[in-house]
């Protein structure tokens, strides 16, 4: 019997922390600095940067996907510690001098100011190799399944998903406005393909044999959530303070970012957000998961203000 009883975005959330916690603790290299002599400094590196905070949405959702489908939590957890770790990663780069260069995250010192350039840039490649071995052993999904998530997340994560993404948000740095269609495009590579493949290992952890057409509605479903997703977070660096979000505010502006409301102004921008989660909401609606913990955490994806 799927789960899909109503529940608030932050019941749905709380349900879910502990688990996921867990999961991100477990993988990592213990506190106690002897238990990794190779180098205790990238170890603490690894657990500041995974363990220091953050809102936990990919993880949050993919768990939500699976027990919506009437999956077991278990065999959630492993996968959806898979993408925050990759997430992590992305954000330790994403803050480098050689990127955003931007010395906060989560309310704290990034990562390379907290340590140093280099272990960042090792902090991130030892989180995304982490990601693939996590997902390679995840207990309790077919031998079949974990290999598809592995090749989904590389997907996602590669040359055609961020990391495409995130070269595309560099060139266009300081460069002349994006169409809307490629603006769209980038956000979609950048930041959605990691919420799909949210929604993508929740519905696989649940229903290991998910029908195509399930599965390709969900699969948009994540799209729609992650490009509304990202849409805020334009609009958040120009209307929060850095306090409030836990990141320098403004930042986007100050290095000449391509984004929504450079491109398309505040209210256009909120509004476009608003009807991708329109759209995302209402393939929820057909596939029966209306009024769920997804419809929740959708919704305050978009009304969140951090
Ligand atoms: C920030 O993502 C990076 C983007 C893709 C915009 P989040 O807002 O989910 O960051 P955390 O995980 O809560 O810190
Ligand atoms: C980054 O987008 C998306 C990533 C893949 C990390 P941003 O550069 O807008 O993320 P923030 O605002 O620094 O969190
Ligand atoms: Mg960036
Ligand atoms: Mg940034
Ligand atoms: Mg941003």
């Amino acid at each position: 019997m799927a789960d899909d009883g109503g529940a608030s975005a932050e019941a749905v959330t709380a349900r879910f922390a502990a688990p996921i916690e867990d999961a991100l603790a477990r993988h990592l290299p213990a506190p106690e600095p002897e238990r990794f002599d190779l180098s205790p400094k990238l170890a603490e590196a690894l657990r500041y940067a995974a363990l220091g905070g953050g809102k936990r949405l990919r993880p949050t959702i993919a768990c939500a996907t699976c027990v919506s489908l009437g999956g077991q939590l278990e065999a959630a957890v492993d996968p959806a510690a898979a993408i925050e770790y990759v997430h992590a990663y992305s954000l330790v780069h994403d803050d480098l001098p050689a990127m955003d260069d931007d010395d906060l995250r989560r309310g704290r010192p990034s990562c390379h100011i907290a340590f140093d350039e280099a272990t960042a840039v090792l902090v991130g490649d030892g989180l995304q190799t982490l990601a693939f071995e996590v997902l390679a052993d995840a207990p309790g999904l077919p031998e079949a399944t974990r290999l598809r998530m592995v090749r989904l997340l590389a997907d996602a994560a590669g040359w055609r998903g961020m990391v495409g993404g995130q070269a595309c948000d560099m060139d266009a740095t300081g460069a002349p406005p994006l169409s809307l269609t490629r603006l769209q495009r980038m956000h979609a590579a950048k930041t959605g393909r990691l919420f799909r493949v949210a929604v993508q290992f929740g519905a696989l952890s649940a229903l290991p044999d998910i029908d195509d057409r399930r599965f390709r509605h969900l699969t948009t479903f994540g799209e729609r959530l992650g490009l509304a997703f990202q849409i805020v977070d334009d609009v958040l660096d120009v209307t929060q303070s850095s306090d409030q979000l836990g990141k320098p505010a403004g930042s986007d502006a100050a290095l000449g970012k391509n984004t929504y409301p450079a491109l398309v102004g505040l209210d256009r921008a909120r509004s476009l957000a608003h009807d991708t989660l329109s759209e995302a909401l209402r393939i929820l609606e057909g596939l029966g998961l209306r009024h769920g913990p997804l419809d929740a955490l959708a919704r305050a994806t978009v009304e969140r203000v951090r």
